[in-house]
């Protein structure tokens, strides 16, 4: 058996996508293509900070949960500094984007966000391209099962379920979401139902009643 690494595929992918849709947003709000009466501001603003937490708990879950099974169990094989030098730069960057949200939500004023939001969508695109092309071969190759579920549980634990389990259903393929309900159990799905209706109410603000869920 292999650790199984869909869970941290979907996650990367939502965080990616989220990221760059967000950047379209302020980018749109920036230039009047959009706009955002108090309640919406404020939705946007709270989505990115939460989605920022989200960022950097699953980066801290990295680098001290994560890097430390792959230096023991692959050692020599494996090179974590330029993926460690990436998470240093992504946190400022975020304390930034949090201070930028909070301001575009009294202000209305989106176009440093924008800036802001599309730099991190373009330094996550790059940063977890990379770390699944080095990484994922090397986690299967050397990593236990029993570790990668510590792993796993770790990054779940301080997670945020109201944000994570929805978008889990959001971003899977069919077949992915098939392929976890196989290995989680039906309590994923029954969990999953139980956010399904307040993530689509809080995403339809922040992106626009048609927005694509
Ligand atoms: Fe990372």
């Amino acid at each position: 058996m292999t650790p199984e690494l869909l869970g941290f595929q979907i996650t990367h992918r939502a965080m990616r996508a989220d990221t760059r849709r967000l950047a379209e947003l302020a980018a749109q709000l920036a230039e009047g293509r959009q706009v955002a009466d108090p309640a919406r501001a404020r939705a946007i603003a709270e989505f990115i900070t939460t989605l920022n937490q989200g960022i950097h708990h699953h980066h801290t879950m990295e680098d001290e949960v994560l890097w430390p099974v792959l230096e023991r169990s692959a050692g020599a094989e494996v090179d974590l500094r330029d993926l460690s030098d990436d998470h240093a730069d992504l946190d400022p960057l975020l304390t930034e984007i949090n201070a930028q949200a909070a301001a575009f939500a009294s202000t209305g004023d989106a176009a440093a966000l924008a800036k802001s939001l599309t730099r991190l969508a373009d330094m996550l695109d790059e940063h977890i391209v990379e770390e699944e092309r080095l990484l994922f071969p090397i986690i299967k190759k050397y990593v236990s099962v029993a570790d990668w579920e510590r792993v796993e549980t770790a990054v779940r634990k301080g997670g945020n379920v109201k944000l994570d389990l929805p978008r889990i259903e959001q971003y899977a393929k069919p077949d992915e979401l098939a392929r976890l309900r196989k290995l989680a159990g039906p309590m994923l799905m029954l969990m999953i139902s139980l956010f399904r209706r307040g993530h689509r109410r809080r995403q339809r603000l922040v992106f626009g009643p048609l927005a694509d869920l």
